[in-house]
């Protein structure tokens, strides 16, 4: 499949520009079904489990949409987990695995009823003390440094992520004298990494420190699976990561002497590829070292470019012409706010729609209404023709709601 959208898909993009206006962020659904049958795919182990990471992508018709598949989900706040029971999720379907948050969000999620795992010693201990009998997962840092960027690598012994793996001995005296019921294991080193080696090395420190656990029922993976932000791009080669998995997995689970269930927890893999952020460019502004193409939008609306260095391609939807020019991308709010710089793009002109590939990820998740800009709407597209709007955008009304003037 080509990097790029197709023809086809870049007239949808830009019907839906024509209903729905700028700036706009639009899912393909086929793309995300694909994404995910090719993930399930890959796992050659019949107790897998995939739970779609909702921080990435956290619209409720998405939600539904990866529950029809058979997802469930990795929620972080006690807000994702009420918003994934509110999308058909059931309790079980949920893993919670928040960081840093106080016992009152743990309580409702105990009431809720969602597996839970915990990353640290003192709240493993306040749990024993208190909620005795509850199942619960640990959260392992395996101190491995992965992940595509400092910001996004969160397995390595400076975050602040996870019990260490020096730290079991620990966990085990818990375990013992409160009498603590662990389930799972979980571990999530982080974003974007390169390659699979470091997946599968810190795999094999998961798999250690299971060893020493008598009654576990699921291992989870977390997830970190790259995707490709320009054309030839290094990806993560999920197919031979998921038959080395699925091996390596299989043969602890004949040595466990009981066969447990394996959890992933895509995000970025299942919706990123399948979404566009398509914006307005407002004016041309010649200075003198850049020819600036100013849009509709900001890091208000996408910020990866400006927080992680990230790459996002950007295509002129309204120009495919031969004629290209050198342009920085910048936006409308005031604070420098570079999407780009240097893209060789087919010459823009005012009016013109620029559409980011790979906006799908944490890209409207992470917007706010930063210079009281309002956010976008968001268009899903399915099968041949379908054009579904499931988020209006917003209004100044929406601005002012909670306000008290
Ligand atoms: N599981 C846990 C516990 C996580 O914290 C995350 C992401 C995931 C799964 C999903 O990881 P993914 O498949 O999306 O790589 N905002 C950053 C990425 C932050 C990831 C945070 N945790 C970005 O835009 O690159």
């Amino acid at each position: 499949m080509s990097f790029y959208p197709s023809e086809k898909i870049q007239k949808r993009l830009l019907r839906a520009v024509k209903s729905h206006g700028t700036p706009l962020y639009v899912y393909n659904g086929d793309q995300i079904k694909h994404q995910y049958r090719r993930f399930e795919d890959a796992f050659d182990f019949k107790n897998v489990e995939i739970h779609f990471a909702t921080k990435a992508l956290t619209n409720m018709r998405i939600l539904q949409l990866l529950k029809s598949l058979g997802a469930g989900l990795d929620a972080v706040s006690i807000q994702e987990v009420k918003m994934g029971l509110m999308a058909g999720f059931t309790p079980e379907d949920i893993i919670f695995t928040p960081s840093g948050i106080g016992i009152d969000e743990y309580k409702e999620a105990i009431d809720l009823g969602v597996r839970i795992n915990i990353d640290n010693l003192e709240v493993l201990e306040y749990f024993g003390l208190h909620f005795k009998g509850i199942p619960i997962g640990i959260r392992i840092n395996p101190h491995v440094m992965a992940g595509g960027n400092p910001k996004i690598s969160v397995g390595h012994m400076d975050s602040k992520f996870g019990i260490s793996v020096y730290q079991m001995p620990m966990v085990h005296r818990l375990v013992e004298s409160l009498g603590l019921r662990i389930e799972g294991l979980h571990m999530h080193t982080g974003s974007d990494i390169l390659d699979i080696g470091a997946f599968l090395q810190a795999s094999e420190i998961l798999f250690g420190v299971a060893e020493s656990f008598e009654d576990l029922s699921y291992l989870d993976f977390g997830s970190g699976f790259k995707v490709a932000y320009r054309e030839n791009d290094i990806e993560t080669d999920i197919e031979e990561l998921g038959k080395a998995l699925s091996q390596r997995f299989k043969t602890f689970c004949t040595a466990y002497g009981k066969d447990l269930k394996l959890i992933l927890e895509p995000g970025k893999y299942l919706v990123s590829n399948s979404g566009y952020f398509l914006v307005k460019a407002n004016w041309i502004k010649q200075t003198t070292s850049n020819v600036f193409a100013q849009v509709d939008s900001g890091f208000n609306h996408l910020i990866r470019p400006m927080f992680y260095g990230a790459h996002h391609e950007i295509l002129n939807l309204s120009n495919t012409g031969e004629k290209s020019r050198v342009y920085s991308i910048t936006g409308y709010i005031c604070e420098t706010d570079t999407f780009a710089v240097n893209r060789v793009i087919p010459e823009i002109s005012s009016g013109d729609i620029l559409c980011f590939l790979n906006a799908g990820a944490y890209g409207f998740a992470m917007s706010s209404n930063y210079n009281s800009r309002l956010r976008p709407a968001e268009v899903l597209l399915e099968g041949k023709d379908g054009m579904t709007l499931i988020r209006k955008r917003e209004s100044l009304e929406d601005l002012l709601r909670l306000q008290v003037f």
